[in-house]
């Protein structure tokens, strides 16, 4: 497994005003679209490209064109909806499917309780959106199934994850063509499986129900 954490002032400041408590969820979805959108240029660095001749008002030339099949982009319902517009602006062309899941507040475990990804992923290289990887149950289920479902490789985007959930994953995707970018890589857990210090309920504050 890859990780690679994206470096750069403006996503720092951006993140800054994330996690502040005092941010209101109109900004903090504007935020979480921006910092998506700096997340998605380097989590797309290998998106598969064919080329392509064409000509400019000079002359002939060759250039490159996204390769069939689409890249498919996956966001984890509900906080990774809030990331879909950030992503797809980068990647117009690229496909939607959508998981639904939610992890149990008690047990940390997450369950799937909506699907609905193209039949066939063969050959298709993955993007999933979770804004939070936390003990990394939601992400290692997600990254699993669409391996399963015969995905080439998978390219998680989150703006926050733990350690603890950062080594889950890689345990669980040894020897898998699976990469993450992040904004950051925080402290620890807390006892109830939030991510400390974090930005809080991702859910909860994309949509306004704190
Ligand atoms: C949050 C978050 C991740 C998951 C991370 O979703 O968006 O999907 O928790 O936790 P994990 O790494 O321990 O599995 P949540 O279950 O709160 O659902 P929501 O997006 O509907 O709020
Ligand atoms: N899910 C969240 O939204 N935040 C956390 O800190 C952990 C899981």
């Amino acid at each position: 497994m890859r990780v690679h954490v994206a470096d750069h002032p403006l996503i720092t400041h951006k993140l800054t005003v994330l996690r502040n408590k005092e941010t209101a969820s109109p900004t903090f979805r504007a935020l979480t679209e921006e910092l998506v959108t700096l997340l998605a240029y380097e989590a797309t660095r290998n998106v598969r490209v064919d080329p392509i001749d064409i000509v400019t008002p000079v002359g002939p030339t060759t250039g490159v064109t996204i390769s069939q099949p689409r890249p498919l982009v996956v966001p984890i319902l509900r906080a990774g909806l809030g990331m879909l517009e950030g992503m797809v602006k980068l990647v117009p062309t690229a496909e939607v499917g959508f998981l639904g899941m939610v992890r149990d507040e008690e047990t940390l475990q997450p369950t799937t309780y909506a699907e609905r990804l193209p039949d066939d992923l063969s050959n298709r290289q993955c993007f999933v959106l979770d804004p939070m990887l936390a003990t990394g149950g939601s992400l290692i289920a997600a990254i699993e199934y669409l391996l399963e479902r015969g995905a080439q490789d998978v390219t998680a985007v989150c703006i926050l994850a733990a350690p603890e959930g950062l080594e889950a994953v890689k345990a669980a995707t040894e020897g898998r063509d699976v990469t993450i970018v992040l904004g950051a890589v925080d402290e620890r857990l807390d006892e109830n499986g939030y991510i400390v210090p974090g930005l809080g309920d991702a859910g909860d504050r994309l949509y306004g129900t704190v």
